[in-house]
């Protein structure tokens, strides 16, 4: 895995940003997976103001997301739907057609895996795959478990995710417990990975990451078997490298 440390999270933000929008001058038909989560905000934020500023144009771009809460309306200001409006698609000018997210509001959520999946296959795999990491090392909602899961499903969050991402959530109660999630064979799929990671609360997992050790205590330690994975974190989540 390319590892690449910045002074600090503005500085991640912008190499992200820059990575993604030349890929985009590149490929205007780009295939790009997204992730939510605190991480990747400032790139998105500039990634609108190249937008805005200097044109940078969405409207051949494909979007796919990583992952979203089960069960959630979309309109829940809680829901990745709702994120990723708010965040990116509302600011640039990407086609509704081509975002795609797992859909929350399902009545049939092994069904909604399913298609899911199947809908990325057809799309003929992703160029690029965004993610974050949480701090008990998941990537998506693929939790530390004795087994993985290969293709997008149904998973029951952990008691750490749910504590974490509760800061977002009025309520503690308020926080589903479950989610939709690619697996860690879908995410492996793309062609490309760009791992964002900040801050010292995320210092212990990067050293387990880069540790050597592939375990499913640290799903995020199977990138390690990816021939293209770019690490862009900054000095305080590289901390105890
Ligand atoms: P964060 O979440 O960016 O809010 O830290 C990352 C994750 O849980 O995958």
């Amino acid at each position: 895995m390319k590892r690449i440390i910045c002074k600090n999270y503005d500085e991640v933000s912008l190499l992200g940003t820059d990575i993604l929008a030349k890929q985009i001058k590149q490929n205007p038909k780009i295939k790009m997976v997204l992730a939510t989560g605190s991480t990747p905000v400032g790139m998105y934020k500039k990634l609108v103001e190249m937008h805005k500023k200097n044109g940078l144009n969405f409207s051949g771009v494909r979007t796919f997301n990583l992952d979203e809460y089960y069960p959630i309306k979309k309109s829940n200001d809680q829901s990745y739907d709702f994120f990723m409006r708010d965040n990116l698609f509302s600011h640039i000018n990407i086609k509704p057609e081509n975002i795609h997210l797992p859909n929350g509001e399902s009545a049939d959520p092994e069904k909604e895996c399913a298609d899911y999946e199947k809908m990325l296959a057809q799309a003929g795999g992703v160029d690029i795959q965004v993610l974050g990491i949480g701090v008990n090392g998941h990537i998506g909602f693929n939790e530390p478990e004795n087994e993985l899961k290969l293709a997008t499903h149904l998973t029951n969050l952990t008691k750490n995710t749910i504590e974490v991402n509760s800061r977002f959530f009025k309520n503690i109660k308020d926080v589903p417990t479950k989610a939709l999630t690619m697996g860690m064979g879908t995410i492996m799929k793309a062609k490309s990975i760009l791992l964002l990671i900040s801050g010292e609360n995320k210092a212990p997992v990067v050293k387990k990451l880069f540790s050597g050790v592939v375990t499913t205590d640290v799903p995020a330690s199977f990138l390690n078997f990816h021939n293209d994975v770019t690490v862009i974190l900054d000095e305080r989540a590289a901390s105890l490298l």
